[in-house]
C-alpha cells in the first residue's frame, strides 16, 4: 500500500443511489453446490428488474470464467475467491445497484470478512439450507457422483467443509418451497426492511 494514495470520489454512493431511486444492498447467496443458489438468484434478479430496480448478478461458475480464472478450489484460492468477489460486489453497490451474489462461499470468516465491508443492513446473508442428501440427488452437474468416485477433490460438503452460517437474514430450502415461494419471502424481508419499495 505504499506510494497509494485514496482519492475520494465528487460524486457520492449516496447520489448514485438516489439517481436509480433505491436502496442499495448484496444479497450474499451462500450454501452447497445444488442448493439452489443460482436459480433464485437468477429468478430475484429477473423479478426485481421487473420491478424497475437496477441489479447485478455476480455468479461462481461464471465468475470463475473470467476475474478469478486463476483460482482453484484449495482452501487459500476459496478465500481468495470471495475475497475479491466481496470487493466487486462492493464497488457495484457503490455505484447504486443492488447486487446478488451467488457462491458457496463455504467459511464463515469469509463471509464476515465481506460483511464487514458494508454499512449496517446493506449484507444480507442468504443462506440456501437445502440439505446435502437433497444437492446430492439433485446433482445436476454430476459434480457429486465424480466427488464420491474420488474424480473430484476438494469437494464442497464431500471432502471439504461447508460451515453454515448461525445467524442468516434469511435462510431458504429448496427442497420444500418452489421458486416462487422462495422469492416471495426474498421481496417481503426486503419491503419490510425498506430496502424495497412497498406495493
Ligand atoms: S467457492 O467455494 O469458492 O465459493 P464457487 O461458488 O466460486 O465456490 O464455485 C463453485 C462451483 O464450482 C460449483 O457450483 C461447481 O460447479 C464448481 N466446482 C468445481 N470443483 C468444485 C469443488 N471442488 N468444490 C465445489 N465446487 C466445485
Amino acid at each position: 500500500m505504499t506510494n497509494l494514495t485514496w482519492h475520494d470520489h465528487r460524486l457520492t454512493r449516496h447520489q448514485r443511489a438516489s439517481r436509480k431511486n433505491q436502496q442499495p444492498c448484496l444479497l450474499w447467496f451462500t450454501g452447497l453446490s445444488g442448493s439452489g443458489k443460482s436459480t433464485i438468484a437468477n429468478a430475484l434478479d429477473v423479478a426485481l428488474h421487473e420491478r424497475g430496480y437496477h441489479t447485478f448478478l455476480l455468479d461462481g461458475d461464471n465468475v470463475r470464467h473470467g476475474l478469478n480464472r486463476d483460482l482453484g478450489f484449495s482452501e487459500e484460492d476459496r478465500v481468495e475467491n470471495i475475497r475479491r468477489i466481496g470487493e466487486v460486489s462492493k464497488l457495484f453497490t457503490d455505484a447504486g445497484l443492488i447486487v446478488l451474489s451467488a457462491f458457496i462461499s463455504p467459511f464463515s470468516s469469509d463471509r464476515l470478512l465481506v460483511r464487514n465491508l458494508f454499512p449496517e443492513g446493506e449484507f444480507i446473508e442468504v443462506f440456501m439450507s437445502t440439505p446435502l442428501e437433497v444437492c446430492e440427488e439433485r446433482d445436476p452437474k454430476g459434480l457429486y457422483r465424480k466427488a464420491r468416485a474420488g474424480e473430484i477433490r476438494q469437494f464442497t460438503g464431500i471432502d471439504s467443509p461447508y460451515e453454515a452460517p448461525d445467524r442468516p437474514e434469511i435462510a431458504i430450502d429448496t427442497g420444500t418451497l418452489s421458486v416462487d415461494e422462495c422469492i416471495e419471502s426474498i421481496i417481503s424481508y426486503l419491503s419490510h426492511n425498506h430496502i424495497l419499495k412497498s406495493v
